[in-house]
């Protein structure tokens, strides 16, 4: 019985590379796609991954969702990913159109067809946090969150405290934080250093000479100039692609549980997603403050992975 997976994208370049890896997995249904506003508008991540579903010759719907976030303007990530989020090469689908459900209504009526189903979450969480509050009972049917988002206990990639994802719609974070949903995070820290694609990975995904492979690197062309002026680091980061990797394998990534918050107040930290990795929650002298979280589940974080393994997924993938 392969697994079954719901995909949430603000799908811009290393969006649409998760979105092959997810669709190339041989042991995964992917039964529907759905679209958020994050790094372009909500009408050009759909418009991209439509395109991406076509490049892999699936059948699978993609439902455009929430065109901004819950409380607050949208702000987009078209400085890193292209004014089309797919690097500016004109990638766009030639007969695909978006499925008729809004991708809120979509993410409910695919998740009570298939109790037990996977949400993998590459965005702003502003679909599943609308989900989820018009269906709180949602978080019982699905068997794991894993969501591309955060920073936990290290710097961000917007402010030096939050990531792109949850910096977006903080408020729809922390509905999500603090759902009952089975979250495992994935943060931007991940894709960073040795799991960046050098210039002889990127050799080697060219070599396999696949439609695939050539768009993964083209799309990515503006992200890697970005990336080299954001950080200093020379390649491709893909954050999106490693937590596929993640949830399609866990056991690539080293995970301990913990509370999860996120900050929705401060100027300063807004979209900071606050793990209690020392666990100090428990301390009696916390819980006043932590009363809400500690409601919840502790949750999955992910610290390191094994960046071969990402690596050999992601080759796998593109083949
Ligand atoms: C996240 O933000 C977006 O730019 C990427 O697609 C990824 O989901 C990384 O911070
Ligand atoms: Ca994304």
């Amino acid at each position: 019985m392969p697994r079954t997976f719901l995909i949430d994208t603000d799908t811009a370049s290393d969006d649409a590379v998760a979105l092959i890896m997810a669709l190339r997995a041989s042991d995964v249904r992917v039964a529907a796609i759905t679209t958020v506003a994050g790094n372009v508008n909500v009408d050009q991540c759909t418009q991209n991954a439509l395109y991406t579903v076509e490049l892999c010759g699936a059948e699978v719907p993609v439902y455009k969702g929430a065109d901004r976030p819950l409380a607050r303007h949208h702000e987009n990530a078209t400085w890193f990913h292209g004014r089309d989020g797919l690097g500016d090469h004109g990638f766009a689908p030639r007969q695909r159109k978006p499925g008729p459900l809004h991708g809120v209504d979509a993410i409910i009526e695919t998740v009570d067809a298939n109790p037990g189903l996977v949400i993998v979450t590459l965005g702003p969480l502003t679909n599943v946090a609308l989900a989820i509050a018009k269906r709180p009972d949602l978080a019982g049917k699905v068997s794991r969150c894993v969501v591309m988002g955060g920073a936990p206990c290290c710097e961000g990639n917007v402010t030096p405290a939050a990531e792109f994802n949850i910096w977006v719609d903080p408020e729809a974070a922390r509905v999500v934080m603090r759902s009952a949903l089975p979250v495992e995070l994935v943060g931007w820290h991940l894709c960073r250093g040795k799991a960046v694609l050098g210039d002889s990975d990127i050799a080697q995904v060219l070599a396999l000479n696949t439609d695939r492979a050539r768009f993964a690197i083209e799309s990515n062309s503006h992200a890697r100039k970005a990336l080299k002026i954001q950080t200093g680091e020379d390649g491709i980061c893909l954050p999106d692609p490693v937590a596929m990797c993640l949830a399609l394998d866990p056991s690539i990534g080293q995970w301990s549980s913990h509370y999860v918050d996120v900050e929705t107040q401060s100027e300063l930290t807004r979209g900071m997603t606050v793990v209690d990795r020392l666990n100090v929650g428990d301390d009696e002298r916390n819980h006043a403050v932590w009363a809400d979280v500690l409601r919840q589940p502790k949750r999955k974080v992910c610290w390191t992975i094994d960046n071969g393994r990402w690596k050999d997924a992601l080759l796998a993938a593109l083949k």
